[in-house]
């Protein structure tokens, strides 16, 4: 697999769009549906304090991990806010296992430092919770119901932590 992550830049927005609304047509997969996935909010993605993107050799975007710092000084040891997104036909590949550790190192290499990263998993995606548990994600508890899906169903968020102590 020939994959390279690096830093995303604002000529990556209209790629970041395609490849979210590509990933948000699974079902219980992202949060937002593919309708909702907006250039303002690639762009906000590409404006967060680490937004990476994994190319593969043909040049094209298959994958994007972002997330920010708490800005409240209390919380400021944390990154949150994380979403992750491999391009359908790429997962699998270990693309988003990457992803996650370009921005785990980057988290280890901040000062002050970063100590903390915390994210929330659908509880209907056991493949990413899966994911998460192997890179060092610990799961931390459980909103009910946080999530309402299109036919009704209700579906419990999973929160789940990494300690970079
Ligand atoms: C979750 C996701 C980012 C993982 O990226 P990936 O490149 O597929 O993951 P890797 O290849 O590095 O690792 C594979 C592991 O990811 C998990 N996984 C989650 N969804 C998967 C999918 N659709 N296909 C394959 N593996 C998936 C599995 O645990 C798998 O490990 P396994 O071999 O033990 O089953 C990616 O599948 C994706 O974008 N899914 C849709 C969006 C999503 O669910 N985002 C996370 C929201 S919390």
């Amino acid at each position: 697999m020939n994959i390279t992550i690096r830093a995303a830049t604002p000529a990556d927005r209209d790629a970041i769009v395609a490849l979210h609304k590509a990933a948000a047509v699974t079902p219980g997969a992202l949060a937002r549906a593919p309708e909702e996935v907006t250039s303002a909010y690639a762009q906000n993605a590409i404006n967060s304090d680490i937004c990476l993107v994994a190319v593969g050799a043909e040049g094209l975007v298959c994958g994007e991990i972002h997330a920010k710092r708490e800005t409240v000084a209390l919380f400021a040891h944390v990154l949150g806010g994380l979403t992750v997104a491999v391009h359908p036909e790429r997962q699998g590949q270990g693309i988003g296992s990457k992803l996650f550790e370009a921005l785990i190192a980057w988290a280890k290499a901040q000062d002050p430092a970063i100590l903390r990263i915390e994210l929330a998993a659908g509880g209907g995606n056991p493949g990413a919770i899966r994911l998460y548990e192997r890179l060092g994600f610990k799961q931390e508890g459980r909103q009910v119901a946080r999530g309402r899906l299109p036919d009704g169903r209700f579906e419990d968020d999973i929160l789940m932590g990494m300690l970079l102590l």
